[in-house]
C-alpha cells in the first residue's frame, strides 16, 4: 500500500501549516497567553504536521469576554437578519473558491482521502451555510390569542438568539462539524467561542480567516485551539457562556453536562452510536451488500452514525457476508494523498490503539475475522478494513462504540425478533433497512429507536435535515430547522390593550 506522502501539497496550505498558527480572538490572530503551542500529527506518517497555539482557561476567558462583548455591544445584534444571511452566504461562497485548500488541510490533518474530502466534507459544509443564510431572515415568533384577563390583551412571542455559545467539536469531520455548529448559531445571531478537536485544527483555524475576509464583525467567531481537558473543560464550564454545543463521546458528554450546571447553560449533545444496519433475505442484494460495506467503512469507520452492527436475514446472511468481506478486500488503504486511495488512517495513534484493543478483545471473546482484523501498514495509523462474525450481543466489540473499520455481523432468522435486537444499545443515533417491502421497511422505520432510519441506503445527510441521537446518542438535533431551536429562545410578550 502506498503510505508515502507526496511532496506536491498545495502551496496554499504548504504556506499555512509552514507557520505556527495563532488563535483568533475578538477579531485578532493571538499566541496564547501562556506563550504554549502543540502539535498536530499527519496520521498518515506519524509525523508532526504544523504547530498550533495552545489555548488553555485565560485563552477561553478572554475569548468569551469577546463573544460576550460583541453579543452586548457589537454591530452583530443591531445587523438586519438580511445581512446576517448575506455575510454567512458570502462564508459558503469564499469556503467553496477555496475547496482545493480544504480538501488538502482536511486530508493531511484527519487522514482521509483528498478526492473525499472535495467532494464530501467540503461540498457539505458550504451547502450547510448556505441553508443556514436563508433562514436568518425566516426565525419568526407567533402571535397568540390569549384568554385571561378577558381577552384584552395582545400577545406575540419573539424569537432570540440564546446569546453567547461555546462550540466544542470533534476529528472525524474537523470542517463539517465547525460548519454544522457555526452555520445555525450565526443565522440565530449568537455569537461564538469554538474549540476545535486537538487532533484536527487547521481547517477550522482556516474557515477563521476566511469569516474574517467575509466581514463578521469582531467577536462574532472566536476560535481557540486547545485541548479537551484544559480550553475544552474551561469552555464548558465559564459562568457567561449561555450555551453549550458539543460533538463527541458519551463520556466527555457526560463531562460537559456536569460542567455546564455551574450557570445552567443550555446543553446539546451529539454522541456516539452502535447504529444497527438490517438487510432482511428479500432486500435488493446488489445495492444492500455495497450499502452495507460503505455504511461501516466510510471515513474509515469514524462516523457516529456508522452502520456496525450489521444483523442479516439467515437466508442470505452468508452471501451478504461474503459480499461485505469482498468488498472489504478491495478497499485500497492508503495515504489520503495518493489519488488511488480509498481509506486513509485513523486519525491518531490513540484511536489506533483503542481500534486495535477492541479487535483484541473480539478475539479473545471468540469472534473472527473473515477479513481485516489487524493493524496495516508499518508506519501511520492504519487498520485493515474488517468484518467480524461469531459474534454476539454480549459482547464488547458488539456493544460498544468502536469508531474504526470494524463491522460485527450477526444473523437473524426471525423479522419480530429483530426489532428488540436492533433497539438492543444504550445508544440511538442511526440504523438502517434493506427490503423491497415498503411496509415493512416504514413498519421498521417507526419501531427503530433512533434519531435517523435509512431505508434501502445509509449515510444520506442534508442539510435540511435534521440529525442527533435518541437514548444516550444526545440531546437536540442539528441541521434542518430543528437546529434553531439549538440556538434560539422564545420570549412571551403580553401587552393590555383594552
Ligand atoms: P472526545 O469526546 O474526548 O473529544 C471530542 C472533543 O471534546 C474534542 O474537541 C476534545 O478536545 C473535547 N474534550 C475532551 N475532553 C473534554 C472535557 N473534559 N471537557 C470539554 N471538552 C473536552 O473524543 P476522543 O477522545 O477524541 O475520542 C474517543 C471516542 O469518542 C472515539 O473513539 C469515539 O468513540 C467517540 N467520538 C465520537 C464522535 C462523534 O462524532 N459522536 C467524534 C469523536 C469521537
Ligand atoms: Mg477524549
Amino acid at each position: 500500500m502506498g503510505i508515502a506522502v507526496s511532496a506536491e501539497i498545495n502551496p496554499q496550505v504548504a504556506e499555512f501549516i509552514g507557520k505556527p498558527r495563532k488563535m483568533l480572538i475578538n477579531g485578532k490572530w493571538a499566541n496564547a497567553v501562556s506563550g504554549k503551542t502543540f502539535p498536530t500529527y499527519n496520521p498518515a506518517t506519524g509525523e508532526v504536521l504544523a504547530q498550533v497555539a495552545e489555548g488553555d482557561r485565560e485563552d477561553i476567558n478572554q475569548a468569551v469576554k469577546a463573544a460576550r462583548d460583541a453579543f452586548d455591544n457589537g454591530p452583530w445584534r443591531r445587523m438586519t437578519a438580511s445581512e446576517r444571511g448575506r455575510l454567512i452566504w458570502k462564508l459558503a461562497d469564499l469556503l467553496e473558491q477555496h475547496t482545493e485548500e480544504f480538501g488538502y488541510l482536511e486530508s493531511l490533518d484527519n487522514g482521509k482521502p483528498l478526492a473525499i474530502a472535495k467532494v464530501a466534507d467540503v461540498p457539505l459544509a458550504v451547502d450547510l451555510f448556505r441553508y443556514m443564510a436563508g433562514w436568518a431572515t425566516k426565525v419568526e415568533g407567533n402571535t397568540i390569542p390569549i384568554s385571561s384577563g378577558g381577552g384584552k390583551y395582545f400577545a406575540y412571542t419573539l424569537r432570540e438568539p440564546v446569546g453567547v455559545v461555546g462550540q466544542i467539536i470533534p476529528w472525524n469531520f474537523p470542517l463539517l462539524m465547525a460548519a454544522w455548529k457555526l452555520g445555525p448559531a450565526l443565522a440565530s445571531g449568537c455569537t461564538v467561542v469554538l474549540k476545535p478537536a486537538e487532533q484536527t485544527p487547521l481547517s477550522a483555524l482556516r474557515l477563521g480567516e476566511l469569516i474574517q475576509e467575509a466581514g463578521f464583525p469582531d467577536g462574532v467567531v472566536n476560535i481557540v485551539p486547545g485541548y479537551g481537558e484544559t480550553a475544552g473543560a474551561a469552555l464548558a464550564a465559564h459562568p457567561d457562556v449561555d450555551k453549550i454545543a458539543f460533538t463527541g463521546s458519551t463520556e466527555v458528554g457526560r463531562l460537559i453536562v456536569h460542567a455546564a450546571a455551574g450557570n445552567l447553560k443550555k446543553v446539546s449533545l451529539e454522541l456516539g452510536g452502535k447504529s444497527p444496519n438490517v438487510v432482511f433475505k428479500d432486500a435488493d442484494l446488489d445495492a444492500a451488500i455495497p450499502g452495507s460495506a460503505s455504511a461501516i467503512f466510510f471515513n474509515h469507520g469514524q462516523c457516529c452514525c456508522a452502520g456496525s452492527r450489521l444483523y442479516v436475514e439467515k437466508a442470505v446472511y452468508d452471501q451478504v457476508v461474503e459480499g461485505v468481506a469482498a468488498n472489504a478486500k478491495k478497499i485500497r488503504v492508503g495515504s489520503g494523498l495518493d489519488p488511488k486511495t480509498q481509506m486513509g488512517p485513523l486519525v491518531s495513534e490513540e484511536q489506533l490503539n483503542r481500534v486495535c484493543g477492541y479487535l483484541e478483545a473480539g478475539f479473545a471473546e471468540g469472534a473472527k475475522a473473515v477479513v481485516g482484523g489487524h493493524k496495516a501498514g508499518d508506519r501511520g495509523y492504519f487498520v485493515e478494513p474488517t468484518v467480524l462474525v461469531d459474534t454476539r450481543e454480549s459482547m464488547k466489540v458488539v456493544k460498544e462504540e468502536i469508531f474504526g473499520p470494524v463491522v460485527t455481523a450477526m444473523p437473524f432468522t426471525d423479522p419480530e425478533e429483530i426489532i428488540p435486537r436492533a433497539n438492543n444499545s444504550d445508544y440511538g443515533l442511526a440504523a438502517a433497512v434493506w427490503t423491497r417491502d415498503i411496509s415493512k421497511a416504514h413498519r421498521m422505520a417507526e419501531l427503530l429507536r433512533a434519531g435517523t432510519v435509512w431505508i434501502n441506503c445509509y449515510n444520506i445527510f442534508d442539510a435540511a435535515l435534521p440529525f442527533g441521537g435518541y437514548k444516550q446518542s444526545g440531546w437536540g438535533r442539528e441541521m434542518g430547522h430543528d437546529v434553531l431551536n439549538l440556538y434560539t429562545q422564545t420570549k412571551a410578550v403580553c401587552a393590555k390593550i383594552g
